[in-house]
C-alpha cells in the first residue's frame, strides 16, 4: 500500500501560505524581540487572534498550518519575557485549539512550523532574525525533510525479503538521505555559537500552556528520527527519559507520522530481520543478496551513528554550565539522554558488524 506521510501541510506550498496576513506583522518581530517589547508583542498576537478568529473554521488544512506557524512566533516570544501568552490575550487558547482540531495535531507550534513550513527568503518568520537563527532554521528544514524520505523508504521495507534487490536499493538511499542531518549539524557547528543558542534562542523554546496543558516549543527532538529508530531496531524502553522522548514526540509529528509510528508496534524492525537472514545464509560469500543488504544496512547505522556523535558534541558544549541559561534541552530533557540514544544506536551497529563477521550475538 502507497503510503502518503502527507509532508504536503508541512511543504513548499504551507510555506507559501499567509492566511492570517501576518507578513507585515512578523517582520517586524526581530525589532520587538530585540526590545522586548511585551506590549508589542502581546498587541501582534491580539491583532493575529482576531484575524485567526474570524476565518479558522474555514481553513484549509496547510492554511491551518500556516496560522499556527503565525501565531506560534508570537507565543515563543512572549513566553520568553516569563508572561503565559493565553493569559495575556485568553481568545488565542480557543483559537489554537480550533487550529488544532482541524490539523489533528498539537494546540500550538511544532519543529515543522518553524523549519520545513517556514518560508524562505525575506518572508522567514525569525525571533531574532541574522545568519546564525538562519542556520538552525535551514538546519532543521532540511533534516525534517530527509528523514521523512527516509521513514517512506524504511517503512516499504517493512514485508520485503531481505535477499531482495530492493532491500539494498532503499537502504542505499536512506543512507545517502542521511548525510542531510549529518551537514545539518556542521552547519550548526560553523555558524551557531553555543552560546548564541543557549543564551538567545533557547528561551524562545520554552513550554506554552495552552487549555490547562503544557505543550513544548519547537524542538528539533521532535523531527522524527525515533520512527526512524524504531523501523531499525524497534522501541528501547530500558532508560526511562528514552522512554519518556518516544512516548512525548509522536505528539508532536502529524496525524500521518504517529498512525505509522502506532502500527510498527510488534513489527518486525530491520536489524534484527538481516541479523537473522545473516545466520541462516552462511557462507554464501560477501557478494550474496543478503551480505548486500546487510552493508546496506550497516551504511544506515553508520550514518546515523556519525550524526548523533557530532550532534552529542555540539549539545555538549550548548550545555556547558558556564554558558547555559536552561538546565534542560528544548524537549525537557538534558546531554545525558543524548549518550543513552547514541549507545543503542551504537549497539544496535556492532550487533550486525558482529553478524555480518559470522560471529552472532554476543560471540
Ligand atoms: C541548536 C543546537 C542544538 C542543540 C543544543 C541540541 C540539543 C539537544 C538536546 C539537549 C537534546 C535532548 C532532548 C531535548 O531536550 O531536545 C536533543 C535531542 C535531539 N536533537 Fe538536538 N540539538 C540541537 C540541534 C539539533 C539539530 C539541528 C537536529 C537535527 C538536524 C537535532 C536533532 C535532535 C534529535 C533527533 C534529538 C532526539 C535524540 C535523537 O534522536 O538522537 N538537534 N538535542
Amino acid at each position: 500500500m502507497p503510503l502518503d506521510l502527507s509532508l504536503k501541510p508541512c511543504s513548499v506550498e504551507t510555506a507559501a501560505l499567509d492566511p492570517l496576513d501576518a507578513d507585515t506583522v512578523l517582520r517586524d518581530l526581530p525589532r520587538m524581540n530585540a526590545t522586548d517589547d511585551l506590549t508589542a508583542l502581546v498587541d501582534a498576537l491580539d491583532t493575529l487572534t482576531r484575524r485567526a478568529r474570524r476565518v479558522a473554521t474555514h481553513l484549509r488544512r496547510t492554511e491551518c498550518v500556516a496560522a499556527t506557524r503565525d501565531l506560534g512566533m508570537l507565543l515563543g516570544s512572549i513566553r520568553r519575557l516569563g508572561t503565559q501568552p493565553v493569559s495575556a490575550v485568553p481568545e488565542v487558547g480557543d483559537v489554537l485549539l480550533e487550529l488544532a482540531r482541524r490539523t489533528r495535531a498539537v494546540p500550538r507550534d511544532t519543529i515543522s512550523h518553524y523549519g520545513a513550513c517556514n518560508p524562505r527568503g525575506s518572508r522567514q518568520r525569525m525571533y531574532l532574525g541574522g545568519t546564525a537563527e538562519a542556520a538552525m532554521i535551514e538546519s532543521v528544514r532540511v533534516s525534517e525533510q530527509a528523514v521523512h524520505q527516509a521513514i517512506d523508504h524504511l517503512w516499504r521495507l517493512e514485508q520485503a525479503d531481505v535477499a531482495d534487490p530492493e532491500f539494498a536499493r532503499r537502504c542505499a538511499a536512506v543512507a545517502t538521505l542521511l548525510d542531510v542531518p549529518v551537514l545539518a549539524i556542521d552547519l550548526i557547528r560553523d555558524d551557531v555559537p553555543p552560546q548564541f543558542f543557549a543564551q538567545r534562542m533557547r528561551p524562545f523554546f520554552e513550554a506554552v500552556r495552552i487549555g490547562g496543558t503544557d505543550y513544548l516549543g519547537p524542538a528539533p527532538a521532535q523531527i522524527p528520527f525515533f520512527v526512524l529508530d524504531t523501523l531499525l531496531w524497534g522501541a528501547e524502553r530500558g532508560d526511562p527519559d528514552h522512554a519518556r522522548l518516544q512516548d512525548e514526540m509522536p505528539l508532536y509529528n502529524s496525524v500521518e507520522i504517529r498512525a505509522l509510528h502506532g502500527g510498527l508496534a510488534g513489527g518486525r524492525p530491520l536489524v534484527p530481520r538481516v541479523v537473522t537472514a545473516l545466520a541462516e545464509h552462511r557462507a554464501p560469500g560477501l557478494d550474496s543478496p543478503v551480505q548486500t543488504s546487510a552493508r546496506a544496512l550497516a551504511e544506515v547505522l553508520r550514518k546515523l551513528v556519525v550524526f548523533r556523535g557530532r550532534h552529542l558534541s555540539y549539545a555538549r558544549r550548548g550545555h556547558d554550565r558556564r554558558i547555559r541559561v536552561l538546565d534542560h534541552g528544548s524537549a525537557g530533557h538534558t546531554v545525558d539522554l543524548l549518550k543513552v540514544v547514541l549507545a543503542h544506536t551504537r549497539d544496535h551497529q556492532h550487533l550486525l558488524q558482529q553478524a555480518m563477521a559470522g560471529r552472532p550475538c554476543g560471540g
